[in-house]
């Protein structure tokens, strides 16, 4: 029997499943680690704690199978900064998609000219190339030190193979890629004041790179390129061609849309990148989704509280605002801060809870509208994709049917199936192993109700932007 390990290095932790060609899942493990705010706009991880957790579940996954690992390929969170010294050793912790300490960097590189020609795209805080230069300005020692330039799976992948590899959809995100011609910019390099000799070899996300170290007993297992995780979550939804749209309800929430052809000029309000399929996307992206049910139900009010229906879909009054830390897409304001905001002596914990699912449902049509892109139809994904309440108000709030995968998704170990040469293509693989059903119609009485809805959440971020630097 062939085995194929996918692993994916999520923010909150890394989960692993083990499937066969068939995308039979045999078993699964999740370890979760820390993420550290050692001070206002800051998020960094220890590339180590990764690494711990990406050894346990190789192990555990593996056991009893070792010599019948046939791939493995790792999704990861994307845009961090990990930086390695002349002995691969890692120089300071990795700092995350969500952090916002390069707001000076990232106007500057806003200020080039060319910026979208070079990369595709315009600059956030938590792209990979503003924190390098923040790295150059602040902690010039480090900087100093850095031999090498690698993305949180790269790091994994490297330390796990000895190859320094990474992929096209993953190095688009630092802002270091020409990403219509699929090549580092030898220009934004210079700018960031690096060579392109420290950063990993490109490749496609299915393609070969290398082979387990030994010492990890999976002796036949080869290691494919990988993605970031909102390219192998389309992978795993079979979001592959143009038409097709997939929603992610994780830490971040995004949406992301095939593209056949590169867009250029696309990348001023989303982002333009690579996808896994050796093509292009499109893709908005908050920067909390359920993270902020978590925050909600979980940290404030202690509970897994999930007593409400949407019996008062939009007519509750009560909006919240979910930018817990900050907000990416469409806003780029790393000072912006959550908000509940209309709340009356008889509001009830019932119509808050609603009001965070309506919240992050608003920000992401906020991304679609903003980005000029239309959505006929998609499938939710990610830990907030298993409530059927927030499926029926993403559904209405964006005025489209939702599907949902019938098992939990795969797309990292998809990705090693196409390079061990079990399917010839991504679509091919998806097509035999991605079962999808529809979860909610919309409907047109709510929906009408959302848009008048989003009239007035539209309105919330402009009116409080100033508040939120005068409250720095
Ligand atoms: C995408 C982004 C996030 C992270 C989360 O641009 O920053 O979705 O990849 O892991």
């Amino acid at each position: 029997m062939n085995y194929y390990i996918g692993i994916d290095l999520g923010t909150s932790s890394c989960k692993g499943v083990i499937t066969d060609k068939y995308g039979k899942i045999y078993d699964s493990l999740s370890v979760k680690y820390n993420v550290y705010y050692p001070a206002p706009n800051y998020s960094e991880q220890d590339p180590e704690d990764w690494y711990k957790a990406a050894l346990k579940i190789l192990s555990v996954l593996s056991k009893g199978r070792e010599d019948e690992v046939r791939g493995v390929s790792i999704a990861g969170q994307m845009h961090g900064l990990v930086m390695l010294d002349e002995n691969d050793k890692v120089i300071r912790p990795a700092i995350l998609w969500n952090d916002g300490r390069s707001v000076k960097e990232t106007e500057y590189l806003n200020s080039l000219p060319d910026l979208t020609d070079m990369t595709g795209n315009i600059a956030f805080p938590g792209f990979t190339a503003p924190k390098i230069l923040w790295v150059k300005e602040n902690e010039p020692e480090n900087f100093a030190r850095c031999k090498r330039i690698c993305l949180p799976k790269d790091y994994l992948a490297y330390m796990l193979t000895g190859v320094f590899s990474t992929d096209y959809s993953d190095a688009a995100g630092m802002l270091l890629l020409d990403t219509e011609h699929k090549k580092w910019s030898q220009k934004m390099c210079g700018i960031c004041g690096i060579g392109t000799d420290m950063l990993p070899k490109l490749y496609e996300s299915y393609e070969i790179t290398g082979r387990l170290k030994p010492l990890f007993g999976l002796k036949n297992a080869v290691m494919c390129a990988g993605a970031g995780d909102n390219a192998a979550s389309a992978v795993g939804t079979g979001t592959l061609s143009d038409g097709d749209c997939s929603i992610s309800l994780g830490t971040s929430g995004t949406v992301f849309i095939p593209c056949d052809e590169f867009k250029r000029g696309a990348g001023k309000v989303l982002h333009n990148f690579c996808h896994s399929n050796g093509k292009y996307h499109l893709m908005g992206c908050i920067l909390s989704a359920a993270s902020c049910d978590d925050w909600w139900t979980k940290k404030i009010l202690k509970t897994d509280y999930d007593k409400f229906t949407l019996d008062k879909a939009a007519e509750t009054g009560v909006y919240f605002l979910p930018y817990l830390t900050g907000e990416r897409c469409p806003h780029n304001d790393v000072n912006a801060r959550g908000a509940f905001i209309g709340m009356h002596a008889d509001t009830s914990r019932e119509d808050m809870c609603l009001a965070v699912y309506e919240g992050v449902a608003y920000a992401l049509r906020d991304c679609i509208e903003a980005g000029g892109v239309k959505i006929d139809s998609a499938v939710l994904c990610g830990g907030g994709a298993k409530s059927p309440l927030w499926q029926s108000v993403v559904s209405n709030v964006l005025g489209v049917d939702i599907y949902v995968t019938e098992t939990e998704q795969f797309g990292a170990a998809m990705l090693a199936m196409v390079g061990c040469g079990e399917y010839p293509d991504l679509i091919s693989c998806a097509k035999a192993t991605v079962k999808k059903k529809l979860a909610v119609r919309y409907d047109e009485k709510t929906h009408e109700k959302y848009n008048k809805g989003f009239e007035v959440y539209k309105k919330l971020y402009p009116a409080l932007r100033s508040v939120y630097s005068d409250m720095i």
